[in-house]
């Protein structure tokens, strides 16, 4: 029995759910104070669903019209406290995301604010960067904004194409997505001045 109180996740998808699997492994590992209540999305073919299924968790999908209604009351009843987007390829309202504030993160395949929006690698190979990364931030308006919580760099080789870069970028992303939600679940983070800082016990120590 764990002696903390999970927080329980809601996870958005949309496609593959790499992302979510690590979320998964990490819960079920107890790497992390956290557990998936639910997972949504407004995609039926989502990979992402059988990765849910095959854990036994609740695995749904909306479509439009209202989706973000449907998905409110699907988090409502399974007490989601956390919202986290995983490849969820729609972008919220003000509305929802006031339903929420600060309880709802995104991971994305750049140095944020570098390159936000589609195809963050291929913006960095075109750019001709040397390095780039993931980040998970709190969501706010807008597209890829809000507060960064965590990120990790990696190198952009001469020889990169697309597929190799996203791939070192995805192995970074599935370590940073889960450690960021065990940040919120144990210690605790508050946004000072645009910024992510830890409130716990290790407060004053670099993200
Ligand atoms: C990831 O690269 C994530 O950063 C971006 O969408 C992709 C989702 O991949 N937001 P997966 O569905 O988690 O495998």
């Amino acid at each position: 029995m764990p002696l903390h109180k999970k927080i329980k996740l809601g996870v958005l998808v949309s496609g593959r759910g790499s992302n979510l699997q690590s979320i998964i492994e990490a819960c079920e590992q107890n790497t992390i104070d956290a557990k998936v209540a639910v997972v949504v999305s407004n995609n039926a073919k989502a990979h992402a669903l059988e990765r849910a299924k095959k854990h036994h968790i609740p695995a749904l999908v909306v479509s439009a019209p209202n989706f973000e209604t449907k998905i409110l009351k699907i988090f409502k009843k399974h007490q989601v406290e956390l919202v986290c987007l995983a490849g969820f390829m729609k972008i919220l309202s003000k509305r929802f995301i006031k339903g929420y504030p600060y309880r709802i993160i995104n991971i994305h395949p750049s140095l944020l604010p570098s390159f936000p929006g589609l195809d963050a690698q291929g913006q960095a190979l075109r750019a001709g960067v040397k390095k780039t990364g993931a980040t998970v931030h709190f969501v706010e308006e807008g597209c890829d904004t809000g507060p960064i919580i965590l990120q990790r760099e990696v190198p952009v080789y001469e020889d990169d194409t697309q597929e190799t870069l996203s791939a070192r970028i995805l192995e970074e992303e599935h370590k940073i997505y889960p450690q960021a939600i065990g940040l919120i679940a144990t210690e605790g983070l508050k946004i000072d001045d645009g910024r992510v800082c830890l409130v716990g016990p290790k407060r004053g120590k670099n993200l």
